[in-house]
């Protein structure tokens, strides 16, 4: 199964939004219905969104001959949402081709086909770097969702459970459940169980306590954009888990191709983190007109980051 594809001049997803409950496919065939899936989190995770930006280019580019219009669209596609940096490199790797749609397919095929070749590469040093790290029978922690569901096949950092598991060398994966939109509790579960890995599900604010019990070797997540200097930017929880691994002393490890390293960035300070309004925190059981602060994701300074795993290599910063 490949969480997105082009298949016959559109863009097609499995909707994250209704699993793990059902499994519907979604035809994209302009940009409007790109940039809705997009902004919802039908099709969600920094390097599908990566896929999606190059993908969403070639919607634009079949749309139009106009090249202002042609602009506009894939500006749309670019600023769908601001914190992944994969989402606008994609659009602007396939962008370049412009104005020949077979050349941004082309590319955007490229785009595809580099994050099924990453993780695969990802899987492998991860496993042998969290082997090396903790020895078998790894006990991990994993915070949002970073399986095959964000990128297209495989995975980041649950790749490298996914390879740990096939080496008999991991012995169970507590999924934290990622408040508000539950990407772990929906999304990572559902993805252990289809690979038959043990695992248990943990509200997020239990993470450090089970990190500090002795129940976590590690702590294993992904990345929407790492910054030059070693700043991970990822959803909002993975700061304190950080902060728990820390002080439990156990690796702090952050799997993410080099799609995602964006060296322009000097640290998470300059980085825009998305905030998705109060409804999605509030929702049923706050008092009606409460307001809220929701940031989706949260910045780990390089300093609690024990490795950062990518396609060619292991960085510590
Ligand atoms: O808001 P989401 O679900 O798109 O956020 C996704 C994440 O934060 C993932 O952890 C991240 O993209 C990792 S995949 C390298």
């Amino acid at each position: 199964m490949r969480t997105i594809d082009w298949v016959d001049g559109a863009v097609v997803i499995v909707d994250q939004t209704r699993l793990p409950g059902e499994t519907v496919w979604l035809r994209l065939s302009t940009v409007d219905e790109l940039v809705d899936a997009i902004q919802r989190l039908a099709v969600r995770g920094a390097p599908a969104l990566g896929v999606a930006g190059a993908m969403g280019v070639a919607l634009a580019a079949a749309a139009s001959r106009d090249p202002a219009v042609v602009a506009e669209l894939v500006r749309r596609v670019e600023t769908a949402r601001p914190t992944a940096v994969n989402l606008a490199r994609g659009a602007r790797r396939a962008a370049a081709h412009l104005p020949s749609f077979s050349a941004v397919l082309d590319e955007a095929l490229r785009v595809r086909d580099e994050e099924i070749h990453s993780s695969g590469e990802m899987g492998r040093l991860g496993a042998d770097l969290v082997t090396s790290l903790c020895g078998p029978g790894v006990r991990l922690l994993t915070h949002c969702n970073t399986g095959a569901l964000c990128t297209v096949t495989g995975g980041t950092a649950l790749a490298v459970a996914f390879e740990l598991h096939r080496r008999a060398a991991l012995g169970e994966v507590v999924a934290s459940e990622t408040r508000p939109l539950l990407q772990g509790a929906r999304l990572t579960t559902w993805e252990l169980a289809r690979a038959g890995i043990p695992h248990r599900l943990a509200v997020d604010s239990a993470g450090p306590f089970l990190m500090a019990r002795g129940e976590v070797d590690a702590v294993i997540l992904g990345a929407d954009r790492i910054c030059a200097n070693g700043d991970v930017v990822n959803k909002v929880g993975s700061y304190a888990h950080a902060l728990g691994a820390r002080a439990a002393g156990i690796p702090f490890i952050c799997v993410a191709p080099e799609s995602t390293v964006d060296l322009s960035t000097p640290s998470g300070a300059e980085v825009e983190i998305e905030d998705r309004g109060a409804a999605e925190v509030a929702g049923a059981s706050a008092p009606p007109g409460t307001e809220a602060v929701n940031p989706a994701f949260d910045v780990t300074p390089a300093s609690l980051v024990t490795a950062i795993v990518t396609d060619t290599r292991v960085w510590r910063p």
